[in-house]
């Protein structure tokens, strides 16, 4: 049975892909070509700089080491000023009712997440004091399907991870979980995440 439980940040606490969309669009214009949505899907729970080469790729545009450092830098400037915005109300359904529910029942929370600004979303939203760990981009060197984030979190959580249930909205991060030897819980579309071992469209599913 769960005794610890393990988050993802973003598309099962909150929407920030729009966000992030916006930041690596407003770059691509600076470079000159567009960026559109379908792009940004394939960045979803990608890291920064792997990123950015994707969307370098798309553009066809070549860049030195330094002129992708500053490109990087520019992008998460851009992306820190839409996220600064952030408050409670963009909280996805759910949220707050579920985690302050498995803290009733003493099941440690951890975060896991790719991105390097979690640590400052989770202030904004308010529920930093809710998790018992952060595990982040600072923190992990091998991005998901690598496990390495969610033992981390297991770790932090002094918890095995068979004890332990990841709750994931990307494909890649579902296999993490597994990887792990973590229960998953996917959150969106059965056919993108049949590899959880149950999914629901959101936490709130969870909650009724
Ligand atoms: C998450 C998001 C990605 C983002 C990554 C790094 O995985 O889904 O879109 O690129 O975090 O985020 P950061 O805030 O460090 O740029
Ligand atoms: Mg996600």
């Amino acid at each position: 049975h769960m005794k610890g439980s393990i988050f993802d940040l973003d598309g099962v606490i909150v929407d920030t892909a729009k966000y992030h969309f916006l930041a690596w669009r407003e770059l691509a214009k600076e470079l000159g070509f567009e960026f559109t949505e379908e792009h940004n899907e394939r960045l979803k729970g990608v890291s920064r700089m792997e990123s950015l080469r994707i969307l370098l790729e798309i553009g066809g545009v070549q860049a030195t080491e330094a002129e992708q450092q500053c490109m990087a830098q520019e992008k998460n400037d851009r992306y820190v000023k839409y996220i600064s915005q952030l408050d409670e109300s963009e909280l996805l359904p759910g949220v707050r009712t579920y985690l302050t529910g498995l803290r009733m029942r003493g099941i440690g929370i951890a975060l896991g997440s790719a991105s390097k600004n979690a640590e400052f979303i989770l202030e904004r939203l308010q529920i930093a004091s809710l998790f018992d760990a952060v595990i982040d981009g600072n923190k992990v060197s091998k991005a998901k399907p690598d496990p390495e984030v969610f033992l981390k979190g297991c770790e932090a959580l002094r918890l095995d991870p068979s004890h332990c249930v990841v709750f994931e909205d990307a494909a890649a991060g579902v296999q993490a979980g597994k990887a792990a030897g973590c229960g998953v819980v996917g959150i969106g579309r059965p056919e993108i995440l049949s590899e959880a071992d149950l999914v629901v469209s959101g936490l709130i599913d969870l909650v009724k």
